[in-house]
């Protein structure tokens, strides 16, 4: 095990009915505040106006800025930071999901930082702070409800980069999984495939001596795979949600990275294609993953096999450990479509082949010529996992 330290400071309030308490949380910094949210599902479900009415009773004035896409654009942050300086605004509520919340996060670092917001994403510039921010969470996913990442598309180029600081981790995060009752099916099987591409980035380590991050990597990966058929079948099963909620923060809250190398190439390669074909970013991971996993299995073959037989429940063939590794993977393909998700990129529809423009722009991104610790990808091998992928 590698050395580590972990702090997660963000306070979760989880269970029913705690929207109600995000008046009071909000008191505790601010008694003028960005109310920040999506494309109005919330007006839809109601949540908004318990929202407001929890800030009204708290004395909590509110300013609101609407209209976060999901892969939220960096206009509507410029606007939000406008909005916030002109109004001596120091909080921001973000309401809905992991757009919403990086669409606040952008703002936050955005208000303090004396230059262009976007050049923190292109690491031309650093910032070491950023207002304070709570969230409203409505839909189990990205985990950016206590995670210290951004990620943001900037519409000019289609580039959609990121940005890590601890300090803009939210200082508390409402998860009420009852919230969740009005989501697409669609929506929540692309939730599942994020968390469990949030775990399997850690869990794909060369580190050796990590039996419990990786014995809690597969809990958590389990209790998605087992509760996700639950929920898509009734969205109301508040215990199935509530699994799924927890275990969504749990797979990005850092906890099961300590003491091991992470790798996260799967997501720089799909965040190329969210940026460019603006689809979901949990859709564009269950595609790019099993393609990574076929390009790079052989780097570590026992780490598969581990993977295939504790998670996917694969009979292991000790005289075969590559058919082992490869029924993990079929079988991870097959969960995936049998919630509805695409597993190649025809099957989203994408048929055009950009496949150099996208290697080239994730590897600008990194600004070197290479990522990935697991097994390090240079274009060309980028390339080849979105052939793969085909
Ligand atoms: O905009 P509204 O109307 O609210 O609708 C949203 C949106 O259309 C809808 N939705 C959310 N909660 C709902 C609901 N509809 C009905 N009922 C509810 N309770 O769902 C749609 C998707 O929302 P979005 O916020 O985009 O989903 P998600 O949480 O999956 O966030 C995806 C974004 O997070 C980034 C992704 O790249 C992507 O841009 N990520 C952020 C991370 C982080 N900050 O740590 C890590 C992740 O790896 C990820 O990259
Ligand atoms: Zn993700």
């Amino acid at each position: 095990m590698n050395n580590f330290t972990f702090q997660n400071t963000t306070k979760i309030i989880f269970g029913k009915g705690n929207e109600s308490t995000v008046g009071s949380e909000v008191s505790k910094y601010s008694k003028k505040v960005l109310l920040h949210y999506g494309g109005g599902s919330i007006k839809k479900s109601g949540l908004y106006d318990k929202v407001v009415n929890s800030l009204k009773e708290a004395g909590v004035e509110y300013i609101e800025l609407g209209g976060v896409k999901p892969n939220p654009r960096l206009s509507l942050i410029y606007e939000g930071i406008d909005l916030c300086r002109k109004n001596d605004i120091d909080f921001i509520l973000a309401v809905g999901g992991g757009s919403v919340i990086d669409s606040a996060k952008g703002i936050a670092v955005g208000v303090l930082y004396d230059g262009d917001v976007w050049d923190l994403y292109t690491r031309k510039g650093s910032t070491e702070k950023a207002l304070p921010i709570g969230t409203i969470l409505t839909i189990p996913a990205a985990g950016s409800e206590s995670s210290g990442s951004s990620v943001v598309t900037k519409e000019e180029g289609q580039l959609k980069r990121d940005i890590g600081y601890d300090f803009i981790k939210p200082q508390f995060s409402i998860l009420n999984p009852e919230l969740c009752s009005t989501l697409p099916p669609y929506q929540v099987a692309c939730g599942a495939a994020d968390i469990m591409a949030h775990i399997m980035e850690r869990y794909f380590t060369n580190t050796p001596n990590v039996e419990l991050t990786d014995r809690l990597s597969e809990a958590t990966l389990l209790t998605v795979i087992n509760n996700i058929p639950r929920v898509l079948e009734d969205l109301n099963d508040y215990d199935a949600f509530a699994e799924v909620m927890w275990a969504g923060t749990i797979a990005h809250n850092g906890l099961l990275g300590t003491g091991r190398q992470e790798d996260w190439s799967s997501h720089k390669i799909e965040h190329e294609l969210s940026g460019i074909y603006d689809i979901a970013h949990g859709a564009g991971l269950a595609i790019v993953f099993p393609a990574w996993m076929k390009y790079v299995y052989k780097t570590n073959v026992d780490r598969f096999v581990q993977f295939a037989v504790r998670v996917w429940k694969v009979e292991q063939d000790f005289a075969n450990p590559e058919k082992t590794v490869l029924e993990g993977i079929a079988r991870m393909e097959d969960f995936f479509r049998s919630i509805g998700l695409p597993v190649r990129l025809s099957e989203a529809g994408i048929t055009d082949d950009r496949f150099e423009e996208m290697a080239q722009k994730a590897i600008d991104a990194v600004e070197e010529d290479s990522f990935g610790s697991f097994r390090e990808l240079k274009k060309e091998d980028i390339v080849n996992i979105y052939k793969l992928a085909k």
